[in-house]
Order: structure tokens, then sequence, then C-alpha cells
């Protein structure tokens, strides 16, 4: 029996039986897609919803899109619905390929449009001349937990989304090679998170992308202007949203602290009315040779 999607249990759906059928309601947007589950791949969360928004008011027809790390295929099928040329999705784990792909083929959508392909970050498509330089759009909403023993079991949706001591390997591969991809006047849009260190991914942005909008104070990120508004800048924060810190997250939490303050980065997450947040940014940064 189908489901329908409600942001809020967004947790439940990361363990709900493989198999269950979310009938996502973007009515907001004029977009509806289902998406099967599958127990060891990450569902949609109320962020990923909100990049899904992006994604429809940036408008994908006759575009390259590229799904970096991609899980369920949710941003792939909305750019697909929207009437992109051609998707290109990747994912490390083999499970969210397939259901990139199932997820493609239950919306309808045209398999000859959709590469999907296993790929530590960028690793299993480079030096594809079909797709290096060729992309219009990278969209992504990486994984950001920390690796906290080295050696991971990857069995849960949860386990795939551990990715390094700061939970940065997917968040700085796709800052440091996505314009790789890209054609020129391309550009990447992506979430990252006050956990991973906001210092770390601004320094980054500036040595990759070129000079950005930055805000004062500690937290360089911590500002969201309209990206026509940005000048001169090829990058920015686009959207800032402050998320209760999931349960999820809990017991990565001191892990988090200890190598936000090895790393001099701001405080990594925030504390309102007794409960937790971490800051999320929305950066956009356009590719100018
Ligand atoms: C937060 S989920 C996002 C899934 C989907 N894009 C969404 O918005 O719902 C992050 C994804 O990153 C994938 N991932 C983790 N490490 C990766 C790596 N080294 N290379 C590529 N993908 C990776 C995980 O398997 C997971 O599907």
């Amino acid at each position: 029996m189908p489901i329908t999607y409600d942001p809020e249990k967004y947790a439940d759906y990361q363990s709900i039986e493989s198999g269950t059928i979310l009938n996502v309601e973007l009515n907001h947007i004029n977009t509806n897609l289902r998406l099967e589950t599958h127990q060891a791949v990450w569902s949609p969360t109320p962020f990923a919803i909100k990049m899904g928004e992006f994604i429809v008011s940036d408008g994908c027809h006759e575009k390259v899109v590229m799904d970096f790390a991609s899980g369920s295929g949710f941003l792939s099928v909305i750019a697909g619905k929207g009437g992109a040329t051609k998707v290109i999705a990747t994912d490390l784990n083999p499970n969210a390929i397939m259901m990139t792909k199932r997820n493609w083929a239950l919306n309808n959508l045209n398999h000859e449009q959709l590469y999907a392909i296993e790929s530590d970050c960028f690793d299993a498509i480079k030096g594809h001349p079909e797709i290096e330089g060729q992309v219009d759009m990278i969209y992504s909403n990486p994984p950001t937990a920390p690796d906290l023993e080295g050696e991971i079991k990857r069995l849960s949706a949860g386990d795939w989304n551990i990715n390094g001591q700061g939970g940065r390997i997917v968040n700085d591969a796709l800052i440091t090679q996505g314009r790789h991809f890209l054609k020129s006047d391309g550009e990447i849009l992506f979430i990252s998170t006050s956990k991973q260190g906001s210092k770390l991914t601004c320094d980054l942005l500036n040595q990759y992308w070129g000079k950005g909008v930055k805000a004062d104070g500690d937290d360089p990120l911590d500002y969201a202007i309209d990206w026509e508004t940005r000048g001169n800048a090829n990058w920015a924060v686009v959207k800032r949203i402050d998320l209760l810190l999931s349960d999820y997250y809990l017991p990565f939490l001191a892990h988090i602290r200890q190598f936000s303050k090895e790393q001099g980065q701001p405080e990594p997450v925030i504390e309102k009315d007794g409960h937790l947040y971490q800051k999320i940014y929305f950066i956009r940064a356009k590719k100018v040779d």
C-alpha cells in the first residue's frame, strides 16, 4: 500500500520496509512523484525537499544534470520530470544506484536519459569525455556523518552516510573536482552543514571557485542572499536553515565537537530552547573560466 510522504517523519523512512512506495506530493512546486524505499538507501529529508524546490525553480529543460550521491534518486527524478535531456547519477552504494534506476522507471521516465553509476565520489566518471566538461548543473545533498572507528560496516541507510573524519569526503570532492565536469558557466548547488566545519568549506570554495560572499563574524557561511544579487562573486549561500539535530547524529556529537575544536571551526551545533540544531547552508557556485 503506498503511503503519503510526510517530511516530519523523514527519520522513520530510513528504516521502513524495503519495497514501500512513498507518494511524495510537492504540490507547492507542482511536482508529485513516487519513490520505492530500500532499507540500505537514504530516503529524502526536509532539506532534500528544499533542494527539489531549487531544482524546479532553476528549470532543467534541455540541461545535462548530475545528481552527485543520489541515494533513492529523488533529485534525479525531479530533474528528469523537469525536462533534463540527461541525468547522470552517482553513488558509492550499489543499492542506491539500483533504486535510482528503479525510481526513475517508477516515474515513467525514459531509461535512455539516465546514466546511473556506482562511484566513489567522481572516480568512476573521470576520463569520460561524454561527461567531463558537459554538465550544466550538479545538485548534491552529500553525506555528513563523521567516521568514528575507521572501519565501517555499511548495512543500514545511515551507515552509508558515514563520510570520513569530518564527514567531508563527498563535500570536498564536489568543491575540489566538480568544476572539471561542468561546461563553462555551469553551476553546482549543494548542501553543507555546520557539523562539517563552515570555515573549512569557505576556504575550499575560495581556493577552487574564486571570490565568494562571506558573512562578517565567526561563521563565514551564516547568511543567505538571492543568487542574482551576488555581484561579481562566484559563490554564495542562497539559503540557510537551522535544522533540529535528529537522534541519528547524537552518537556522533562528541566527535563532531572535537573535530570542530581541533580544526578551529565555529560552533558545529547551536542550542535553542534546550534543543540542538545544526546550521544547513545551501551553496551555489558558478564556473567562471
Ligand atoms: C544524504 S544522502 C542523499 C541522498 C539523496 N541525494 C537525497 O537527497 O535524498 C547521501 C548519499 O551519499 C552517498 N555516499 C556516501 N559516501 C559516498 C561516496 N564516497 N561517494 C559517493 N556517494 C557517497 C550515500 O550512499 C547516500 O546515498
